[in-house]
C-alpha cells in the first residue's frame, strides 16, 4: 500500500478564486480543521502577493505543528526571500515555487524563450533550497506544456535541490487517459525522479479534476493536490473529499490510501461553506445534501434490506452527524463541551463560556438543538469581530397591501445611531436603513438566507456577499428570526470591509 501525500491548497489556490476570499481569523479556523483532517501539507497562501497574505502564511506557520506549511512564490528570488521570511518559524516549512512551462504561457505571459525559462526555473529552486530543505517545483500548464520540454525542466529543477515535482492541469483541459500517459512518460524521462515526491495538482474546468488526479495517482504520482469542497480558480480544483473517499472506497485498485481521517470531512465542509457563504450543490459527491440520501423507493428498500445494495460509502465514513443525540434547553455545559470535542473543536475557558452561552440562547428559542446548529454556532462565533456596529434593536413592518418600513439602532464605539427607511420588502427596508447610517461606501452583490436544519424553528443562516473596488468579503448571520439573521451578515460584511481597508468606516 503507498500512501499518498494530501497537499491542501484550500488557503491559497481556493481562497484566490472569487467569492472564496477569508480573513485571518477565518483561515485559521480553516486551519485547524484541516489539521484535524490530517492533510499532510497545508499551502496558508501566497506570501508575497499581499501584506495581508504574508501575516495569514506567517501566522499558520507558527501555528501549525502537525504537517507541512508551504507558500506558493513566483520565481523571483526577491519574493522568494520574503517568502521564507513568513515561513521560516514553522516546525516543516515548505517553499513551492512556480514557473510556466507552456508555449502559450511562455510566449504572452512570461515573454522568455524556452531556455529562460529552463535556466530561471533551476536557479530558483536553487535560491529557495539555500533557505528550506523542502521545496516544491510547479510546471504551471504542466498539461499544455511539450513533454519533452517539461521532462528537461522537472530534470534540471531536481539536480537544483527539488524535493516535489508538480504537474499542474492549470485550465482543467487534460483526461485521465492522457494524464497516465502524461506521468508514464515523466517517470520513464526525468532524471531523479525515483528520489522525488511526484505531485498532479487539477483544476475542474471538465469536470475531470478528481478523474485525472486518481489516473496520475494509479500511474504512480505520490501527492495529490486539493482543496475542500473542490473551491478554486473558475470551476474548482480537484476536492479532497473525492480523492479521498476514492482511495478508501477502492484502496485495493488503486494500491494507495491517504493519511485523511475521513471522519472530520463533513465538519471541515461545512465550516468552509460557513466561513466563505457558499454551500456545494445538493448532488455533490461526498458532501453535498443529497450525497447519501436514498428517495426512490426501490432504493431505499434495496438499503434497508442490505446497505450494500445502494451505498458505496456510509455516512458516517465522512462524520456526518446520526442526528440522533440533539441537546436542548436543560443540557448543561459538560454535555455541550462533549459534544463539542467529539465535533473536533477545541475551546479555550473564554470561548467555551461564550459559545455555552449562545447555545442556551438559541436553545431557548429552538426545541432541539443538532450538530449541525452546533457547527453553525461555531463557525459563526469564531468569526465574530469584536470592533465595529451592532445592532442594538430594530422594528420592522410589511405586509401586502404597505410598502416595508424598517428602522434600526445601532452601535458603534459607544455611540447609538438610530434611522429608518422603506424598501421593497423588509429585508431592503432594514438594509436601506442600515445604509443611512453606515454611510453606505460598499454595493451588496449577494444575498441569501437557508435553513442550517430542518424543521419549523430551524437555524437561518443569512449570507451577504458585499463589494468595495476590488475587494469581496462575505458576512454572515445566524438567527431564527432570518431578519435578525439578514442584519447580523450585513453588518458582519460592513465590519469585514472596513477592517480590511483599515478604515473608520
Ligand atoms: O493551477 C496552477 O497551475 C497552480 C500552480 C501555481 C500550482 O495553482
Ligand atoms: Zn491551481
Amino acid at each position: 500500500m503507498r500512501t499518498i501525500r494530501i497537499f491542501d491548497t484550500t488557503l491559497r489556490d481556493g481562497e484566490q478564486s472569487p467569492g472564496c476570499s477569508m480573513n485571518l481569523q477565518e483561515k485559521l479556523e480553516m486551519t485547524s480543521r484541516l489539521e484535524a483532517l490530517r492533510v499532510d501539507v497545508i499551502e496558508a497562501g501566497f506570501a508575497a502577493s499581499s501584506p495581508d497574505d504574508f501575516k495569514a502564511v506567517k501566522t499558520i506557520a507558527e501555528t501549525v505543528k502537525t504537517c507541512y506549511v508551504a507558500s506558493l512564490t513566483r520565481s523571483i528570488e526577491a519574493d522568494i526571500e520574503h517568502t521564507w521570511d513568513a515561513l521560516k518559524n514553522a516546525q516543516s516549512p515548505l517553499i513551492h515555487v512556480f514557473l510556466a512551462t507552456s508555449p502559450i504561457h511562455m510566449e504572452y505571459k512570461l515573454k522568455m524563450p524556452p531556455e529562460k525559462v529552463l535556466e530561471r526555473a533551476a536557479e530558483s529552486v536553487r535560491f529557495a533550497k539555500k533557505f528550506c530543505p523542502e521545496v516544491e517545483f510547479s510546471a504551471e500548464d504542466a498539461t499544455r506544456s511539450d513533454w519533452d520540454f517539461l521532462a528537461k525542466i522537472f530534470s534540471s529543477v531536481i539536480e537544483a535541490g527539488a524535493t516535489v515535482i508538480n504537474v499542474p492541469d492549470t485550465v482543467g483541459y487534460t483526461t485521465p487517459q492522457e494524464m497516465t500517459e502524461l506521468i508514464n512518460y515523466l517517470n520513464a524521462n526525468v532524471n531523479g525522479i525515483e528520489k522525488i515526491i511526484l505531485s498532479v495538482h487539477c483544476h475542474n474546468d471538465l469536470g475531470m479534476a478528481a478523474a485525472n488526479t486518481l489516473a496520475a495517482v494509479k500511474a504512480g504520482a505520490s501527492q495529490a493536490e486539493c482543496t475542500v469542497n473542490g473551491i478554486g480558480e473558475r470551476a474548482g480544483n480537484a476536492a479532497l473529499e473525492e480523492i479521498a473517499l476514492a482511495l478508501r472506497t477502492k484502496r485495493d485498485y488503486f494500491g494507495a490510501e491517504t493519511n485523511i481521517d475521513t471522519r472530520r470531512i463533513y465538519r471541515a465542509s461545512r465550516v468552509l461553506s460557513h466561513i466563505i457563504g457558499m454551500t456545494p450543490s445538493a448532488n455533490k459527491p461526498i458532501v453535498g445534501a443529497n450525497a447519501f440520501a436514498h428517495e426512490a423507493g426501490i432504493h431505499q428498500h434495496g438499503v434497508l434490506a442490505n446497505r450494500n445494495t445502494y451505498e458505496i460509502m456510509r455516512p458516517e465514513d465522512i462524520g456526518i452527524p446520526s442526528g440522533k443525540m440533539v441537546l436542548g434547553k436543560h443540557s448543561g455545559k459538560h454535555a455541550f463541551e462533549d459534544r463539542l470535542v467529539s465535533l473536533g473543536f477545541d475551546l479555550g475557558k473564554d470561548e467555551l463560556k461564550k459559545a455555552f452561552g449562545q447555545f442556551k440562547t438559541l436553545a431557548d428559542r429552538k426545541k432541539d438543538v443538532s450538530d449541525d446548529d452546533i457547527i453553525a454556532l461555531i463557525s459563526d462565533k469564531s468569526l465574530e469581530i469584536d470592533s465595529g456596529y451592532r445592532c442594538v434593536r430594530f422594528v420592522v413592518n410589511s405586509g401586502s397591501t404597505i410598502p416595508a418600513m424598517a428602522a434600526i439602532r445601532l452601535e458603534k464605539d459607544g455611540v447609538e445611531t438610530e434611522d429608518s427607511s422603506t424598501g421593497d420588502g423588509p429585508i431592503n427596508a432594514v438594509f436601506n436603513a442600515i445604509d443611512r447610517i453606515t454611510d453606505k461606501h460598499y454595493t451588496l452583490l449577494d444575498y441569501s438566507i437557508r435553513a442550517v436544519t430542518e424543521g419549523e424553528d430551524a437555524l437561518g443562516e443569512a449570507t451577504v456577499k458585499l463589494g468595495r473596488g476590488n475587494e469581496i468579503v462575505t458576512g454572515r448571520g445566524l438567527s431564527t428570526d432570518i431578519i435578525e439573521a439578514s442584519i447580523k451578515a450585513y453588518l458582519s460584511g460592513i465590519n469585514k470591509l472596513a477592517l480590511k481597508n483599515g478604515d473608520k468606516k
